[in-house]
């Protein structure tokens, strides 16, 4: 048994007060939530294309060794810092590090948050209507001109649906109404209930679009396409974007991690947990690229990469693959669509979740009241993003629109930066009893890859992180 020091000691007597806190009631809802949040759109679009340009399998083994050596690490490490602290992901530094810069990395991690669900949820918006169209047959339009009939132009659909100054907003609103109201009702009948439901639906639509994916004539070349190492297309940039794909894939660096560990209970394995949502997230994103590929490439079509693919070629291969059988084409794209709302969903929930506990608990707000001013912020905040693709086009800061502004400052610059003041202040900061304490759930249970795993987060995942960094900013430094 470890002896607690003084610290330890204090910050169990600070958290045992800390009763109104909501907690996930089961080792089931910690996995999917933290599961949940992982999964999105970044797993069933952006892997699958990064996949494709990367060097098919030999950018999965790279991806894999990067998801394990460095995201890992830093997810590990968000576990510590929020079930030691018990608190959200300003709070929590501010306890574990009382008036020292530390604190920054929480105020990053919110002001993340913010940034992420409103540019996301502009993307999500989109599936939302995506969705509809697909429920309501509108997807299966004429492909040829025979009969007199115009062949859909789903790229020109596009163009007009994300350029329309309403309709997007409308979907945005829509869907962060959704959101919020799962995060308004509390951990366990909010995010822990609809994890739970969402998560399995999400992964038995993924294993039934691959079985339905792989059936498909000339299936065999997507799959090669996807599995065939080719090293010649691994250069620098490929092992850099592994690197960042592994790292939005996750969730980490933003302390939406620190959050929702905030709410795991003593008994939770951090470690085991951290292992259990990295296989369920590297699945999804393998399997997308299962489901994506062969499809493409049974009707021919080149897969194109980000909003194109889902929103412009799917349509195209849906309609054109199915030709033969309308019905099946329409329930692959319903199902695909649900699927692609699902991920945005659980992750859009926790993106939620890090503003609304810092603003329920640093205001002493209710849940509901923190919920809905997280909602009207990012309300607002979407709809310049959603404006930059119509109206608002010509309107830019440090010469980008608000939607690339938002995903650039998140992805290259607050997440990465994130998670390296996450593994340093574990790593080197965070005194090692309380870092080993947690770990291993007070001693009661062993964790023999100890070294290694300290190691990881001490030196391997702040050095990778900083090389990532340092390219962003200054792409020739690679
Ligand atoms: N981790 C989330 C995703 O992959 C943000 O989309």
């Amino acid at each position: 048994m470890y002896i607690c020091n003084d610290f330890c000691e204090k910050l169990r007597h600070m958290n045992s007060g800390n009763t109104a806190r909501g907690s996930f009631g089961s080792q089931l809802g910690v996995i999917l939530a933290s599961a949940g949040s992982a999964v999105g759109l970044g797993n069933i679009w952006r892997f699958p294309t990064e996949v494709g340009k990367g060097g098919g399998a030999a950018f999965i083994l790279i991806y894999l060794g990067f998801i394990f050596l460095l995201a890992m690490p830093v997810m590990i490490s968000e576990f510590v810092i929020g079930r030691s602290a018990r608190s959200n992901a300003i709070g929590a530094f501010q306890k574990l590090a009382p008036k020292k810069p530390w604190i920054a990395a929480g105020i990053m991690g919110v002001l993340g948050g913010f940034l992420v669900l409103s540019f996301y949820s502009v993307v999500a918006g989109w599936t939302l209507h995506y969705t509809i169209q697909s429920a309501l047959g509108q997807l299966q339009g004429p492909l040829t001109t025979d009969n007199g009939q115009q062949p859909t132009d789903f790229g020109a659909a596009f163009n007009a649906f994300v350029s329309d100054p309403w309709q997007p907003i409308l979907y945005l609103a829509v869907f962060l109404l959704l959101t919020h109201l799962v995060v308004a009702r509390g951990i366990q009948h909010g995010i822990e209930r609809y994890s739970k439901l969402m998560m399995p639906m999400l992964l038995a639509i993924i294993v039934l679009l691959v079985a339905f994916s792989l059936t498909m004539p000339g299936a065999g070349e997507g799959i090669r396409f996807l599995l065939k190492p080719d090293l010649s297309e691994v250069t620098p940039d490929v092992v850099l974007g592994a690197m960042g794909q592994a790292f939005f894939s996750l969730s980490v660096g933003l302390g939406c991690l620190v959050t929702y560990a905030s709410y795991f209970s003593h008994e939770t394995r951090l470690v085991k947990s951290a292992m259990n949502v990295c296989i369920i997230d590297t699945m999804v994103a393998v399997l997308s690229g299962f489901i994506i590929f062969p499809t493409v490439f049974s009707v021919g079509i080149a897969p194109d990469a980000g909003p194109g693919l889902v929103f412009i070629t799917l349509p195209n291969v849906f309609l054109l693959s199915f030709s033969e059988m309308p019905i099946v084409g329409y329930a692959f794209s319903l199902l695909f669509y649900i699927l692609l709302l699902l991920a945005a969903l659980t992750s859009s929930i926790s993106m939620h979740e890090i503003c609304t506990a810092f603003i329920s608990e640093h205001f002493s707000h209710s849940r509901r009241k923190a919920a809905a001013i997280v909602t009207f912020i990012c309300l607002v905040l979407g709809s310049f993003c959603s404006l930059s693709f119509g109206p608002w086009k010509e309107v830019t800061l440090f010469g980008r629109g608000f939607f690339d502004l938002f995903d650039y400052t998140v992805t290259k610059f607050l997440m990465p930066l994130g998670g390296l003041l996450i593994t340093l202040f574990v790593g080197w900061y965070l005194d090692r009893k309380l870092v080993e304490q947690q770990l291993t759930n007070e001693g009661s249970i062993p964790v023999r890859t100890m070294k290694p795993l300290l190691f990881l987060i001490r030196w391997v995942a702040p050095i990778g992180i900083l090389v990532i960094f340092l390219n962003e900013l200054f792409p020739l430094f690679l």
